[in-house]
Order: structure tokens, then sequence, then C-alpha cells
């Protein structure tokens, strides 16, 4: 499919979300209707795919800065790498070590669903990852449509849900389930909406993951359980999902206020590196 204006080739990536766009050279200015026009199929398709692309720190930032303002990083000073190059808009995700520390974040191992920054009250809207190194096999990203997790409820469901709002808490040091039962001051954590409104397009998403959403608020304990893992239910369902394989050069957008994503595991000797910046969001609403 070809946008005759702007001669953008946008090709669905999966019958859930994503797409891929080519014709697009991500490193030089992009004028202000290529921009529009891939902004509608960002908020069309949720994830866009830019492959073979050869972008800079800068290139990439510039690139994020045309759909809104570049967000800084959230993870506390004390919990940043010692000794790692820091510049606060980029993030890079690693398991590569530089004198016997990592040079990024998010090293190894697999990563369950998750939204990112759900646990900050004004979640960034956009994440922009490029591919640097990749392991022989594995390290894929799962993307889940939480429009299309919404709409799978029933109808029951859809009432239950209806002013309901969530802890979303995180572990920058664990990078697992936080164990709510004891003092949460010291972990990142807000309480948001169990489903949301986009501001753009109006739709409404399910809005709780099974990394960082920990209860259902002013709901008994068992009850929160039962609820979400009904409500993770999306996890398991295919046809909600577009699984990612990366290729050097690939450069990935994705929208968080309706998607969350995944990180299957990857052999831990094989190197990997992607570099990640933010766009900066706002307080979402039921
Ligand atoms: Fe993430």
């Amino acid at each position: 499919m070809s946008d005759t204006l702007t001669g953008l080739d946008i090709r669905p990536l999966s019958d859930s979300l994503g797409a891929e766009i080519r014709g697009v050279d991500l490193s030089q200015p992009l004028d202000d209707a290529t921009a529009a026009a891939i902004r509608d199929a960002w908020h069309e398709h949720i994830v866009l795919l830019f492959r073979d692309q050869d972008l800079s720190e800068d290139d990439q930032v510039a690139f994020a800065e045309k759909f809104g303002t570049v967000g800084t990083r959230s993870r506390p000073a004390s919990r940043r790498p010692e000794g790692a190059d820091y510049n606060a808009s980029i993030m890079l995700v690693s398991n590569i070590k530089k004198d016997g520390e990592y040079i990024g974040s998010l090293p190894d191992g697999e990563m369950w669903f998750h939204h990112d920054m759900c646990y900050d009250p004004a979640p960034h809207k956009g994440t922009f990852l490029y591919a640097m190194e990749l392991p022989s096999s594995g390290g894929n990203t799962l993307f889940a449509n939480m429009y299309a997790a919404y709409d799978r409820l029933s109808d029951e469901t859809k009432a239950r849900l209806k002013g309901l709002t969530a802890l979303q808490i995180y572990d920058f040091a664990t990078r697992e389930v936080v164990d709510i039962s004891g003092d949460i001051a010291q972990y990142k954590h807000c309480v948001q909406p169990v489903t949301v409104t986009h501001p753009v397009t109006g739709r409404r998403a399910l809005y709780v993951n099974p990394l960082i959403t920990a209860r259902i608020e002013d709901m008994p304990d068992d009850e929160s359980r039962a609820l979400l893992d009904e409500l993770f239910g999306f996890t398991d369902d295919k046809s909600l999902v577009y699984e990612h394989e990366w290729r050097l050069g690939d450069v990935l957008m994705w929208d968080n206020w309706c998607s969350c994503h995944a990180r299957t595991d990857f052999p831990a000797s094989d190197r990997r590196m992607l570099r990640r910046c933010t766009i900066k969001g706002q307080p979402l609403h039921e």
C-alpha cells in the first residue's frame, strides 16, 4: 500500500498490529508531510518498523523529536551502571560489559509483557529502539495490541472494569515482579486506570501487564489476583501479538499507551545492543 502524497510504502506485519514503512531514510531530516504520514500510520498500526537504517545517536533523537518532546530516563541515579557513558535521553539496552560493568540496561534474559513507564503518572507515549548488535538467536520483541486485548473481554468484564484503578510498580534492580507485602516506598510506583482512552485516537485500551501491575486497588487480594489473571490472558492470545525478529539496522517505534511488549530469552554469551529513546507523555484517563 503506497501513500501517494509522500511515497511511503506501508505494509502490515501481522493481523494484530505493526506495519513496516519502506522508502524512508531516517538519518535524513523528515519533511512535515512525511512525518505526518508516519504519525498517522503509527496511530493506526501501533508499532512501526523501518529496516536497514544507519543512525547516529543524534539522528535517532532528531527522528523521535518529530513526534514529541524527547524524554529523559526515569531510572534513579543510584541504579545507573557506574562508569557508563550517560546521555539522559538515550538508554542502551545491552548485555555488553566494559571493565566488568554493563554498559547499558536490561542486559540478559526474558522480560515479561509490560508498558514502558506505566509506573509514572505521565507515561512516555512512544519508544524508539534501534538494533546495533544482535545475538545469534532469540531476543525477539513481542508486541500485544491492547485495544484488541480490551475488545476481546466479555461485556460483563468490561462493565466490571469501569472506574477501577491498579497499582503499577517496578524494581529497576531486579526487573521482576515486586513483592508488595512490605514497604514499597523505595520502588517507582503509581496508580493508573485499568483501562485508558488513548488521548489521540480516542480508542479504549487495556492498561495492565504482568510485569508491573501488582494489584487492583480497593479490592480484596484474592479477587484482585483472579481479575488480573483474567486480564493477563492477552499474553497467551497469539491473535493479539506480533513477534519481531530483529535484524541489524532495524528501528521500531511503538505506542506505549495502547501496546505492551515482552522479550524472549537469548544466549547470555552473545552480545546484544539496542539504542533506545522515548517521547514524553501525559497523565492517562479512563
Ligand atoms: Fe520495555
